[in-house]
């Protein structure tokens, strides 16, 4: 009886020191010229036995790999029926801002939304989300988000691997916490103890000994992972957020913060028979980065429940790999060269634009908490923070004055870094990018952009923070993308102006006006002048004779309109 009763609580206290591996989750592909998702709720096993109600894309956790065809053009039907309104963002891809799913496309409940582009964007690996302003970390904490895969002809010149899920495997990297009763905890200040490799805590894959490519994506809402494999092997990045690099870059390290996804070739066909593991190597990752041991520079400096999660400045494991015997059809060299990567040109800049990250107001605290800032501005749905006009090269200088790093995200284009803290950024990090991790106490990151192809005067696109409690706590701002030589960019709102041509004045009139801007045709300030009149006169005699484009800013939208001075 007393040996029973020993033995029965033996087993009890030892039982849950055994972590239970469950088999990675690989989610199913979708592809073709029409494609449905549907955004619904449902429920998933993290636990075993333990059924956790969640919001799935297409079935019950994440959401379906979308493979795309460079080139093709796409009929998506986005069909909400998750109890609330929501949004989907196609994070990395070059669409027209109606199509880029931002906090203006709402979906509102039993509602669907319809996007359609083609394909514009070179072989990657690129993600979709929800991205209702305030409720993003909410909707992907609660489990809607999935990959994208672009393929090219560039690509498929190589001799990669990709056969997925055997030897072509896509990693959604995440972390969330679960409350008593194992329900997902939601809000800004939710701590993330737990890890998820494809929505699977304690995940393995029995991967062939030969090379295997992981589409690797953070997707966690704060959590930077520092990663490498076990037996401090070596592997190659062969692809950056929105393309492949120039050539296989050898790491035994490689920092991924959130949003940011890389492709990298793990040679494995020296570890038959063996166990290896993806880890974090978070002991490794400096203070001020989110995972580290210490996040502020001193006690005052912490965040709540920092120092007390497990993974913050410890090593583990995301993914282990049981190697198997190879499957007789897999690729046996890593290539050397892969595309050609061509940066814009510096000598072609149009604009430079300097953005500052702040929190919104200084204290000790708030330098690792927030809310954070852009340029003193909390996000504002109605304003409209920068204006860019279409085909314009510029230059974004970022500077970070508070103690945490930001990966910042713009959306629209991919772009090349230009230098990190001053220097050039290691070569992982010269290919085409999205998202940049901006370094904490006066961090800076310069970049260089294309803004082609799509021009719209009044849905903007959005450049954040992609930590998504810093998002949604305001660290995000609105760009549009205009075309001064369009003439469909007439009159899109009640601003009327006259005499036009003319050769001494012209009169502003209609709405209330918030600013006026004249520009030249190449795009250069020559006039500007805030004001919140509904009439407004100005003097047109110190102009040259010529064509001038008047931007008018109102309560109700941005316009612009064509003056010709006689
Ligand atoms: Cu991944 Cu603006 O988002
Ligand atoms: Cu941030």
């Amino acid at each position: 009886m007393y040996k029973s009763i020993l033995s029965f609580f033996l087993v009890i206290c030892i039982l849950p020191l055994y972590s239970q591996d469950n088999q990675l989750l690989i989610p199913p592909t979708i592809s073709g010229e029409s494609i449905e998702l549907t955004l619904a709720e449902g429920s998933h096993q993290f636990f075993e036995g333990i059924n956790t109600p969640t919001l799935g894309i297409n079935g019950n956790i994440l959401g379906p790999t979308i493979i795309l065809q460079k080139g093709e053009q796409i009929d998506f039907t986005v069909n909400n029926q998750i109890g609330e309104t929501t949004t989907i963002h196609w994070h990395g891809m070059h669409v027209s801002a109606e199509n880029d799913g931002g906090p203006h496309t709402k979906i509102l409940n039993n509602t669907s939304w319809n996007p359609n582009f083609t394909v514009l964007d070179k072989a990657a690996t690129y993600w979709y989300h929800p991205h209702l302003h305030q409720n993003t970390n909410n909707h992907v904490l609660r489990g809607m988000a999935g990959l994208i895969i672009v393929q090219d002809d560039d690509e498929a010149s190589l001799p990669l691997p990709r056969e997925y899920g055997v030897d072509d495997i896509p990693l959604v990297i995440q972390t969330k916490t679960f409350d008593d009763d194992k329900l997902i905890v939601l809000g800004t200040s939710a701590k993330d103890t737990e890890v998820l490799a494809n929505a699977t805590r304690n995940a393995f894959v029995n991967v062939p000994a030969q090379i295997v490519r992981f589409r690797l994506l953070n997707g966690a809402s704060q959590r930077i992972f520092e990663l490498g494999l076990t037996n401090n092997m070596s592997f190659f990045q062969i692809a950056s957020d929105g393309g492949l690099l120039a050539s296989a870059v050898e790491l035994k390290r490689l920092r991924l913060s959130p949003g940011e996804r890389a492709e990298i070739l793990i040679d494995l066909s020296s570890v038959e028979g063996q166990e290896i593991a993806i880890k974090s190597y978070a002991s490794e990752l400096q203070r001020g980065y989110y995972g580290a041991a210490q996040i502020g520079m001193n006690a005052m400096m912490t965040i709540p429940n920092y120092n007390t999660n497990p993974l913050n400045g410890s090593d583990f494991d995301i993914l282990k790999l049981i190697v198997d015997e190879p499957n007789g059809n897999g690729v046996s060299i890593i290539p050397n060269q892969l595309v050609a990567v061509t940066p814009y040109n510096s000598s072609a800049v149009n604009n430079i634009r300097q953005l500052l990250f702040t929190p919104k107001t200084f204290s000790p605290s708030n330098m690792v908490n927030g809310p954070f800032v852009i340029d003193g501005n909390s996000f504002d749905i109605n304003t409209i923070n920068q204006t860019i006009n279409l085909n314009d090269v510029e230059i974004w200088e970022i500077t970070n004055q508070s103690m945490i790093a930001h990966p910042f995200h713009i959306h629209d284009v991919q772009f090349y870094i230009i230098s990190r803290n001053g220097v050039p950024v290691p070569a992982n990090e010269q290919g085409r990018k999205d998202v940049v991790l901006v370094p904490p106490m006066f961090g800076t990151v310069k970049f260089i952009a294309k803004f082609e192809d799509f021009a719209n005067n009044t849905i903007p696109y959005m450049y954040h923070c992609h930590m998504l409690t810093h998002e949604d706590d305001g660290m995000m701002g609105q760009f549009v993308v205009v075309d001064p030589l369009s003439t469909n960019n007439k009159i899109i709102d009640n601003v009327t102006i006259f005499p036009n041509p003319t050769t001494k004045y012209i009169y502003v009139k209609g709405d209330e006006l918030i600013k006026i801007k004249i520009i030249n045709s190449q795009g250069i300030v020559l006039f500007s002048q805030s004001s919140f009149k509904k009439e407004i006169k100005i003097d047109m005699e110190r102009f040259s004779s010529g064509i001038y484009y008047l931007k008018t800013k109102t309560i109700n939208g941005t316009s612009i309109h064509k003056i010709v001075k006689l």
